[in-house]
């Protein structure tokens, strides 16, 4: 195309310089709000926390009023029948982490789910035995208590009118029930609530949940009590004897969720908080971090083959050390200090061959000897005016957990067993193979991937996030922060943008669509196995960023959900 007219070939020339010096101008703008922010993957759920926080609720308030509404709106993870972790940072600079993660009850044995040949079976995964005694409803109660303002009552009515007057069937909700039939119609309770018996629920229909709403109201006039002691807990122990799952009334009443210290460490002038075991995926952020740090593989630019390269090589040597070290801190020494020692994170990056990608194989748990002595779930983060932050992710383990409905109490039950390593070795749901420490044991959690984490900069919250996904949490989480931190992006830009995803074990790369062809060959090229035919998808991250006096909330929309805010 020729410009002849000199006054347009001005006013291109202009517009394009604007274009590159303007400030700002985003691939995909994140929502922008000024006092309270909520991001959650269901979208009724996000706005029972922003009327939360409207109503002069603080972040922790909402964050609980958030869990008991996707108990009900999202029984795909949210739960009353799981657990999970809650890490915050309230606005005087205090942090704490809350562990509600379930815990195997007292008859659970070392190999309970070995069959007569001594294989894993599917109980650890399905049906009544697959469920560690739940944490979250003691978890909001121990929240709410230390750090919350509102009665517990007013937190759980929204989520009791969600599930008593129902809410619309939302299309992915739809098809959610639909994909999941075949293990949910086992179960005479999930298949009557859940798919209406087998005639399923369409687009748009009211969906009630009458027994769910009542348990709830117990839950809000007695308190947690009811849920580990009172007629919630009798009806759960009862069902359990009659279906021969393990939980009694004593798991039930001994159950406790525990404050522990969130671990910190420090990137490029960045202070990150992040979660202490049960999960492993805080060690794993500050030592991949760590390892990172001074590889100088952002220069290569975000989505070059080098920069993911660097990222697979760095998170194939963290799983390594995660199979083998980590594991209940009450049941088992987690060598944290030598995992995130700088001389061995250095040892660790200098194994790094800068173009090849290293076989599994030759990768092991790097530690001396002596230094150890020992799908699905869903995130939520909040906001709010006073400037506290909340990062919740809980889960009930796969999609609809156990796929048990308890009769009578309108709930699912977790199979959170099944992150355990029923047989030290082999490979979980995940594909983890993991080791000794995290072997099954009354009264231990399983191991996490869990990891809600939260960035400081200049000693003010600066990026809140976490995510589903199984074993994938802890390298979403890992590349979002890095996509902020390293490469400028903004925080939805940083969460759309094609990530990878390497578990040392299989010793295969995993990525997803939008990583280009031409990477792909390279990457394949350094050596690396991928089945590109099949691209994933690598959990689903929600977060929020603070700056410059605004919230900006970047949710996945690889799934369903919403940014709330005000
Ligand atoms: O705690 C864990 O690591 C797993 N139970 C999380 C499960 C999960 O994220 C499934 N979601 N896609």
């Amino acid at each position: 195309m020729k410009i002849k007219n000199p006054r347009a070939l001005r006013f291109l020339s202009s517009a394009l310089t604007l274009c590159l010096v303007a400030p700002p101008s985003y691939a995909h703008e994140p929502v922008y709000a000024r006092k309270g922010m909520v991001v959650a993957q269901e979208p009724l759920a996000a706005d029972v926390g922003v009327a939360v926080l409207k109503s002069g609720g603080n972040a922790v308030d909402a964050a609980i009023a958030v869990g008991f509404a996707l108990a009900v709106t999202h029984p795909f993870a949210g739960n009353l029948g799981g657990g999970g972790f809650m890490l915050i940072r309230l606005a005087d600079g205090r942090t704490t982490f809350i562990d509600f993660r379930e815990k195997a009850p007292r008859k659970a044995t070392h190999d309970m789910y070995l069959d007569t040949s001594g294989n894993p079976s599917k109980d650890s995964l399905l049906g009544w035995r697959a469920a560690g005694v739940p944490g979250s409803v003691c978890g909001f109660d121990l929240a709410l208590k230390k750090y919350g303002t509102k009665p517990w009552a007013e937190l759980l009515e929204p989520a009791i009118q969600l599930a008593s007057s129902g809410f619309p069937i939302s299309y992915p909700q739809m098809r959610s029930f639909k994909t999941s039939a075949d293990s949910l119609s086992q179960f005479p309770e999930s298949n009557r609530i859940f798919l209406k018996g087998g005639a399923f629920f369409d687009w748009n229909e009211n969906f009630r949940q009458r027994e769910l709403a009542r348990t709830l109201e117990r839950i809000a006039h007695k308190g947690a009590k009811d849920f580990y002691e009172g007629e919630t807990a009798r009806i759960l122990a009862r069902e359990m004897e009659k279906n021969g799952g393990l939980i009694t009334l004593d798991d039930l009443r001994e159950y406790q969720a525990v404050e522990r210290k969130p671990l910190e460490g420090d990137y490029k002038g960045y202070h990150i908080i992040t979660s202490p075991p049960p999960s492993s995926g805080g060690v794993g952020i500050l030592q991949m971090l760590g390892m990172l740090d001074g590889t100088g593989y952002e220069k290569s630019k975000a989505g070059s083959a080098t920069a993911y390269h660097y990222l697979a090589e760095v998170m194939r040597r963290f799983y390594a050390d995660r199979n083998e070290y980590l594991g209940d801190p009450d049941f088992v020494k987690n060598p944290i200090a030598a995992m995130v020692d700088p001389g061995y994170i250095r040892t660790r990056r200098d194994s790094i061959d800068p173009v090849l990608a290293t076989p599994s194989d030759q990768i092991r748990p790097g530690l001396p000897a002596g230094a150890a002595e020992g799908s699905d779930t869903t995130h939520y983060s909040i906001a709010d005016e006073q400037g506290n932050v909340v990062a919740v992710t809980y889960t009930l383990n796969n999609g609809y957990g156990s796929k048990v409905t308890v009769p009578g109490l309108g709930f699912l039950l977790n199979d959170e067993m099944d992150d355990f390593s029923a047989k030290p070795g082999m490979p979980n749901l995940f594909g983890l193979v993991q080791g000794e420490t995290n072997s099954i044991a009354p009264g231990r959690r399983p191991l996490s991937s869990m990891v809600p984490t939260i960035v400081q900069k200049d000693g003010k919250p600066f990026l809140v996030l976490g995510a589903p996904g199984g074993s994938m949490i802890i390298t979403a989480v890992l590349q979002v922060m890095l996509n902020v931190m390293d490469f400028g992006m903004n925080v939805q830009d940083a969460i759309d943008f094609p990530r990878i995803h390497h578990q040392w074990k299989p010793d295969t790369l995993g990525i997803e669509r939008g990583v280009s062809p031409d990477t792909i060959a390279l990457l394949k090229k350094a050596g690396y196995s991928i089945e590109d035919a099949k691209p994933i998808v690598i959990a689903r991250v929600e977060a929020i960023l603070l700056s410059d006096g605004w919230l900006q909330g970047g949710h996945d929309e690889r799934g369903t959900g919403k940014v709330s805010g005000y």
